[in-house]
Formats: structure tokens, sequence, C-alpha cells
């Protein structure tokens, strides 16, 4: 297989948004990598990014640019051993300057489908509806007849895409985590239908773009989202629960924490839903629950949703209220859907009373930060999890719950064939979700 001539004509459908525009990025700096090599002189290298938004594609110029330098003036020392042949390009501005131009002038943006025809790769990233994804793949397999499509949907069975847009086994899951040139993990997902040489595109793709690869049997959700989603159900099935005895804002401020402190993870449950956004929580949830034989809709992110909290990122990256309003980042206050507005935190006031009521945290506790790269990581979060395990307080008793409500969902992952092996579960969690340790485990049994 020549990779490098695959990799000289790629289309990215979807390119403006969230996720298209990473993968855009990732790629055109590989592809002006390889435009570099001797071996590639006398090719051209074309990525065509393709979007219905005009604005968003101008936005995408930028943030491509702005990258491109970014990473250059990083690696400016590894970049001077591509350009060693270039006796004309000496200062290292020079060489910033012609990469930066190179990755630029390699991402061709359009409104128009049809200026992707030809492409040998096309990445797809659009809405996650199975109804718009089969017919801009129906599209597009006329536009691309010998076309490779790489689909960044996080639930959407892949052979039903294949189904309804005729695609005879050209197509595989190539499931990016947020944002895709920062996110190690890619979950490949094939489905029966898809091609060998599809699958070995695919992985050489992966490792191509030095990613870790973790496969997932092609079931609804696959292993991230089959684990997100029903995590998150808990957390909010535990909100509500507690809600009537402590009332809906301490409820979710205290599964909030436990799901982050107790836990040892870096964002609590609701901020995390946050971050995805309650609207693209409930687009899988919806795929899930039509596709697999289990009720996945949760009546807490309907409500969200109808009251328009959503959630999600504003076009700078920071983050929209939701569950929480956040400052800097920060939560400042939570969302009260009686009164339809937020409740500041008040560390001297119902704030310190949700934290009486949880109970203090293990002795020695330490945050998630603290043991990312902590060197007795394993023997800390033993025992963390061992003081959860002998302590009778609010908040260890509903970590308890939360660690083996995440075991079986992990479990029924390999049990129920998405998963190959716990491996792949626990390898999710930790390099797509940045857990310190993966839910099929020993701790807090
Ligand atoms: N956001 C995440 O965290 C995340 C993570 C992993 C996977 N995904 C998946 O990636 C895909 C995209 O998600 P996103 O969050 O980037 O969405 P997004 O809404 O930010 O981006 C979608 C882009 O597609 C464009 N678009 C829509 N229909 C189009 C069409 N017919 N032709 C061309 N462009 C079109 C939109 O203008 C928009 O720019 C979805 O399948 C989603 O499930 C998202």
């Amino acid at each position: 297989m020549d990779l490098d001539k695959k990799l000289t004509h790629v289309a990215v459908v979807g390119a403006a948004g969230k996720m298209g525009s990473g993968i855009t990025l990732l790629l055109a700096q590989e592809m002006a990598r390889l435009s570099l090599l001797p071996e590639n002189r006398e090719r051209l290298f074309r990525l065509d990014a393709v979007d219905l938004d005009p604005v968003a594609l101008r936005g995408l110029q930028d943030y491509v640019r702005a990258q491109a330098v970014k990473t250059a003036e990083k690696t400016a020392v590894g970049l001077r051993d591509l350009y060693a042949d270039r006796p004309d390009l000496v200062e290292n501005e020079q060489i910033i300057r012609d990469y930066v131009d190179r990755v630029c002038s390699i991402v061709w943006p359009t409104t128009e489908m049809a200026a992707c025809r030809g492409a040998e790769l096309v990445f797809e990233a659009i809405v996650e509806k199975v109804e718009i994804k089969a017919k801009v793949f129906s599209q597009l397999k006329d536009l691309c007849p010998d076309a490779f499509f790489f689909t960044n949907t996080s639930s959407v069975p892949i052979g039903l895409i294949d189904e309804q847009a005729e695609l005879g086994g050209r197509v595989i899951g190539f499931h990016f985590y947020n944002p895709p040139p920062v996110q190690k993990l890619v979950e490949i997902i094939r489905a029966e239908s898809t091609l060998d040489e599809v699958a070995e595109v695919a992985e050489a793709v992966g490792k191509r773009l030095r990613k870790t690869l973790i496969p997932s049997h092609d079931v609804a959700g696959f292993i991230g989202n089959g684990h997100f989603i029903r995590d998150g159900l808990h957390g909010l099935a535990e909100a509500r629960r507690l809600a009537g005895e402590h009332g809906w804002v301490e409820a979710v401020t205290m599964v909030n924490r436990v799901s982050q402190d107790w836990l040892l993870r870096p964002m609590g449950i609701f901020q995390l839903i946050d971050y995805v956004g309650i609207d693209v929580f409930r687009f899988i949830e919806e795929v899930m629950d039509r596709h697999l034989d289990e009720d996945l809709l949760d009546p807490t992110i309907e409500r969200m949703i109808s009251l328009g909290v959503l959630g999600g990122q504003y076009p700078n990256g920071a983050q929209k209220p939701g569950f929480f309003e956040y400052q800097k980042g920060k939560i400042t206050a939570v969302y009260d859907p009686e009164k339809k507005q937020y409740r500041p935190l008040e560390p001297e006031g119902w704030t310190a009373k949700v934290d009486a009521a949880l109970g203090p945290l293990p002795e020695g506790f330490r945050p998630w930060k603290a043991l990312l790269r902590a060197p007795d990581r394993k023997a800390a979060l033993e025992a963390h999890f061992a003081a959860i395990a002998s302590q009778d307080t609010l908040g260890a008793k509903l970590a308890r719950a939360y660690v083996q409500r995440s075991r079986e969902i992990g479990q029924a992952l390999v049990d129920d064939g998405v998963a190959f092996d716990a491996e792949g579960v626990n390898g999710v969690l930790t390099s797509g979700f940045f857990h310190l340790y993966g839910p099929i485990n020993d701790y807090c049994k």
C-alpha cells in the first residue's frame, strides 16, 4: 500500500466543526511533512475542507494558520531536518514561514461537496444524524468512486451507514476524541461489511498520525460512549434520588463532587456532560436507545433541553452554561430548573452544607491532577479506595456505588461483545477520558 499516495488527496467533510477543524489541522500538518520528503517532491498534496458554513470556513483558515505557527515554533529543531536540503532557507523564521504557508496552502476550503471529486480518503465529521450522514455519503461515493471513508460518528453503527449509503464496505469508524490534534485515542470500528483493505489503511493512517488505536465492535455507542452515556445516566439518577432529601441544586453538586474528587477523575460527571454538550449527550443517547435493547433516554436531559440549557462551548473555547455556570473554566453557580436560574455557589452557605453532608475525603487526599504523573500513583489509588471502602460517610457510599456501576458498565461492554477485552475498555477510559484507572479494576470491590 502506498500510504503517501493515499494522503495526497484527502477530504474532510464538516471541516469547520469542532472535530472537523482538528482533523483538518492534524492531516494538513502530516501532509505538509510528507510534501517535504524528497520522494514526494513531485506530488501535489491537497486537502478539501468541505463545510456548509462559509463563515466557519474562514475561521478554520485562521485556526489552521495559528496552530501551524505554534507547531512550527515548538518543533523548530525537527523542522530544520525536514528542510535540510533547502539551502535557500537559512533562518528559523524563514523555515517557519515556509512551513506555515505550506500547511495553509494544502487546505482548500469549500462549501461545494463536488470540489472533493477524486479524493482518496474522506474523513466525515458532520452532525450525528444517520439520515444526514447517509445522504452525504451517497453523494460522496459518486464523487469519489475509489475513496475509503472514515466516519467520526460517536455512536451510529458503521454497518448502518454502509447499508443506507450503499458504500460496499468502503467505510470504517475512525473515532477521534476531542480535540483531535491533542487526544491520543482513536477508536477503530470495523463493520462486518468493512473491506480488509479499508481496515488496513485505517490502521496505517492512525499509526502515521501517532494515535493510540483501540478497536471496538460495531455496536451503537462503541466503547467510549457505551461507558460515558451509562455512567452519566447513573449520575443523573443518583442526583434525582438525592434531590428528594437535599434539593436539586445540592444533589447535582454532590454527585459532581463525588464523581470528581472521590473517584479521582479530571472532572465531575455533570461538568463532563456540560463539556460534551447536553444536546450532544441527547443525540448519542437517542442513537443508542434506538439500536440497543435498553432504555437509555433520561428525563432530566430532556428537561434541560426543553429549557434551552445546552452546555457546549463558545467559538473561543469557553464553556457555555449547562448544569453549571462557569467563569474561566471554574464552576460558579448551579442551574435550578424550577426557578429557571443559576444559584451561585456559597462557600459559607449552602455549598458548605453540601460538603458537610458528604463528609471528609479520605485522609491524605490528592486530587486527580496531583496523581496524574505521581510515581506512587498505584499505591496512592489503592490507599484512597481502601479508605473509601471503610468509610461510612455519604460521600464514600456514593463513591462505592459509582465505582461499582462503572465497573458493571465496563464489564458488560466486554460480555456483550462491544469491546474485544477488558484492556480495550480500560484503555479507552484512561487514554480517551484521562481516568487514572480503568473501570474494570480491583479498587473498591
Ligand atoms: N464534539 C465532540 O466532542 C465529538 C467527539 C467525538 C466524535 N464526535 C462526532 O463528530 C461529528 C461532528 O461533531 P462536532 O461536535 O464536530 O459537530 P459540529 O456541529 O461542531 O460540526 C459539524 C460541522 O459539519 C458541518 N456540516 C453539517 N452538515 C454538513 C454537510 N451536509 N456538508 C458539509 N458540512 C456539513 C457544519 O456546518 C459544522 O461545521 C459527530 O458525528 C459527532 O458525534 C464529536
